[in-house]
């Protein structure tokens, strides 16, 4: 599944997010690749102890915290503290899937079960540099407004299509979720986007107490801490 999260940043945060970052210096991206990947992948990033990752890193988390839809889609278990990633022009990641399980900092190992890119350069900055992601229903091509994100399961084939023009700057980072399944979380998904429904709808319907409870009870079943 596929979903999209809009406004994760205001245009002001973008903003200020992007002065901040274009004035930094970046790595070669291989640096956090695998074997196989390292062998596709042509970019830069930012060391992940730089500080202008770290802080820009904590507000789109907060942000993510407050945003019912990345919530409601991800049940986040943890978070892998964001990395930053820029692609100039003739720069490409071609073919891969993320590695199972990463190692942050100090930090404990993280299952990577959903996969998140969020966009930091308009699409009129750039052409080409869409992230092109395989499911079961085909390949869907993904560019954001600055700001907005792409939430999609960390099991799909994917890769950066060639920039041509201008440079795409974007966060990119893994959530291991409290449901492991994609078809498991889609359930709870689309059921907690139905009682909100129902809710906004018929609000003293004795449904939406019952259906509350199912949800909940489905959680309780199927949870991972
Ligand atoms: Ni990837």
């Amino acid at each position: 599944m596929l979903i999209e999260i809009p406004h994760v940043l205001t245009p002001d945060a973008v903003r200020d997010a992007r002065a901040q970052l274009d004035g930094t210096s970046w790595v070669d991206g291989r640096v956090t690749a695998g074997p196989q990947s390292a062998q596709v992948k042509d970019n830069e990033q930012l060391p992940e102890d730089h500080p202008v990752a770290r802080a820009l890193g904590r507000l789109i988390i907060e942000s993510l915290q407050r945003h019912p839809l990345f919530m409601s889609a991800a049940l986040p278990l943890r978070v892998f503290p964001p990395l930053f990633n820029r692609y100039g022009e003739g720069r490409s990641f071609g073919n891969h899937v993320d590695n199972a399980i990463r190692y942050a900092a100090g930090g404990s190992p993280l299952r990577t079960d959903l996969s998140l890119t969020l966009f930091l350069a308009e699409p009129n900055e750039y052409d080409g540099g869409e992230l092109m992601v395989e499911d079961t229903y085909g390949v869907h091509a993904v560019k954001l407004p600055a700001g907005h994100a792409i939430l999609y399961p960390s099991t799909s084939l994917h890769h950066v299509r060639p920039v041509t023009r201008g440079a795409r700057v974007a966060s990119f980072f893994w959530i291991q979720s409290m449901i492991r399944h994609d078809g498991d979380r889609a359930l709870l998904f689309d059921l907690d986007a139905a009682i909100q429904r129902l809710a906004a709808d018929t609000p003293e319907h004795p449904a939406v107490v019952s259906l509350t409870g199912v949800y909940h009870n489905l959680l309780r079943r199927w949870a991972e801490m």
